[in-house]
């Protein structure tokens, strides 16, 4: 079978999100290890491994389909916030605009009555639900624990579990 032009080009520019997301979570996971929020800096540098094995994903994916991915080039990352909630919130609306992304691809396979890769993109369909619940309920925490000195610490206490917690093994 062959993919479709248009089908390719949202493959490949899945990759560039993919690759965006990667160096972004890096460069949070940065900021937060400076900062001192030792927990969260584990959670992203976990992150953007993952969005690195989602990148290999598609990669994979349309070579396996003899199209060769173009690997492309990715913008300077945001390097410093003000703080950590405003750093998560800019993770979810980042989740978001893939999830927006991926549903759109979905659409196409559908038009194009592409059954390979409407099925390939399940798992990542299935795999946004969770990215976005994670960072909502990391928001949440804000408003449950506090802003205050104490409160960020508990948090970056339970983002330190949770960059430990054994991830799907399905993924
Ligand atoms: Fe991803
Ligand atoms: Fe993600």
């Amino acid at each position: 079978m062959k993919l479709s032009p248009k089908m390719i080009k949202a493959l490949n520019d899945q990759v560039t999100l993919e690759a965006s997301a990667s160096n972004s979570y890096l460069a949070m996971a940065s900021w937060c290890e400076v900062t001192g929020y030792q927990g969260a800096a584990n959670y992203f540098y976990v992150q953007s491994d993952e969005e690195r094995t989602h990148m290999l994903k598609i990669v994979h994916y349309l070579n396996s389909l003899g199209t060769i991915t173009t690997i492309p080039a990715t913008k300077a990352t945001i390097s410093s916030y003000k703080s950590l909630e405003v750093l998560i919130n800019t993770a979810l609306k980042n989740e978001q605009a893939v999830t927006k992304a991926i549903h759109n691809m979905v659409e196409i396979a559908q038009k194009e009555k592409d059954h390979s890769t409407y099925v390939f993109l399940e798992w990542f369909v299935n795999e946004q639900v969770q990215e976005e619940t994670k960072f909502e309920t990391i928001l949440q925490k804000f408003d449950l624990l506090g802003r205050d000195k104490l409160g960020i610490n508990e948090i970056d206490k339970f983002l330190a579990t949770e960059a430990t917690a054994p991830t799907d093994p399905a993924a």
